[in-house]
């Protein structure tokens, strides 16, 4: 977007002195983008409207906004792979990323959180939940802002969309409060979803009045992770029907046909190729994942 596209499409100067924050809106619909522009003005907010993820990218390189709105399907990279993209980065995992859009099922929603948006609405919209849900995700930015190293963390859960929140979260920590290498905290927080997925599926048999508690503990050299379910545990050491490191790693899918359980068996091999320790406790309703954090600059020998 050129300058003077981006200046006509913010609000004047002076208007927004006291303004809640500046949005940037991403939609390739330019009634819709007016309709989010009208609705954020006046509520106060600053707009800069953008119709793809590019154009959006282009803008990020120089500013940070308050928070984002964008739609998933649009010219080019859509508004998944944006998200994703954006909280894979440090500089801007931070930012709350909103997705507004037609696809309404709850995969889609899934979908949209897993690559790490921080809330999903649905078009039609209403005015006030958007901004209800903007100035939400602005407050939690902030607190979380605030909040400093060396700290524990722990969370109940139940579902798998809260799961997918808690962690994304988490994520969000761990970028802001480590030195963590970004590819590595993507790969941390892939591993705390399996694991999580895992308690909710297989350890609390996706019984919704059981709990799934996540503690994680940072320091500076460490990010520990214990995943715990009420379930009656498993012996991970004995698993024929999930792939093992040695041997084809879809050599066991046969056997989860004949079985008649679902396709995969990947998960606690992906945790442990992503974390550098993956231990079940004895009962095995309990697994504490490990990373090792490397100092950026390692004292001289
Ligand atoms: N918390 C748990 N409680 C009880 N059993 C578990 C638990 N976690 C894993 N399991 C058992 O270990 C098996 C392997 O888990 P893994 O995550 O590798 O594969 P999956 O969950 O079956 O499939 P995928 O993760 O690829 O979707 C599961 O099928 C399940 O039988
Ligand atoms: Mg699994």
């Amino acid at each position: 977007m050129s300058e003077t596209d981006q200046a006509q499409h913010q609000t004047q100067p002076g208007k927004n002195d006291a303004a809640p924050g500046k949005i940037l809106i991403v939609e390739d619909d330019a009634d819709t983008n007016a309709l989010i522009e009208t609705v954020l003005d006046m509520a106060g907010f600053k707009c800069v409207q953008t119709y793809s993820a590019e154009e959006a990218l282009q803008y990020l390189e120089q500013e940070v906004p308050d928070a984002i709105i964008t739609d998933i399907m649009l010219p080019g990279m859509s508004g998944n792979s944006l998200c994703e993209h954006l909280k894979m980065r440090r500089r801007t995992n931070l930012i709350p990323v909103i997705i507004l859009t037609a696809l309404r099922t709850q995969k889609d929603k899934f979908y949209g959180l897993r690559v790490g948006a921080n809330d999903y609405l649905t078009k039609p919209f209403k005015a006030d939940d958007l901004t209800r849900c903007i100035r939400r995700n602005i407050e939690r930015r902030n607190k979380m802002k605030e909040e400093g190293i060396n700290r524990s963390i722990q969370i109940d859960l139940q579902s798998d969309l809260k799961l997918l929140d808690s962690v994304n979260e988490l994520l969000t920590v761990v970028l802001q409060d480590t030195e963590v290498d970004e590819l590595e905290a993507q790969k941390v927080k892939y591993a705390v979803l399996e694991m999580g997925h895992n308690a909710i599926e297989w350890g609390n048999r996706n019984d919704a009045s059981l709990v799934v508690s996540i503690n994680c503990h940072m320091t500076k050299d460490r990010l520990v992770f214990r995943i715990q379910d009420q379930g009656s545990g498993f012996a991970p050491g004995n698993l024929e029907h999930a792939a093992t490191p040695d041997s084809d790693p879809a050599a066991h899918l046969s056997l989860r046909e004949k079985l008649g359980l679902r396709e995969g068996g990947f998960g606690i091999l992906l945790s442990r190729k992503y974390m550098d320790e993956v231990e079940y406790n004895e009962k095995g309703n309990c697994v504490t994942l490990v990373k090792h954090m490397v100092p950026r600059n390692p004292p001289e020998a």
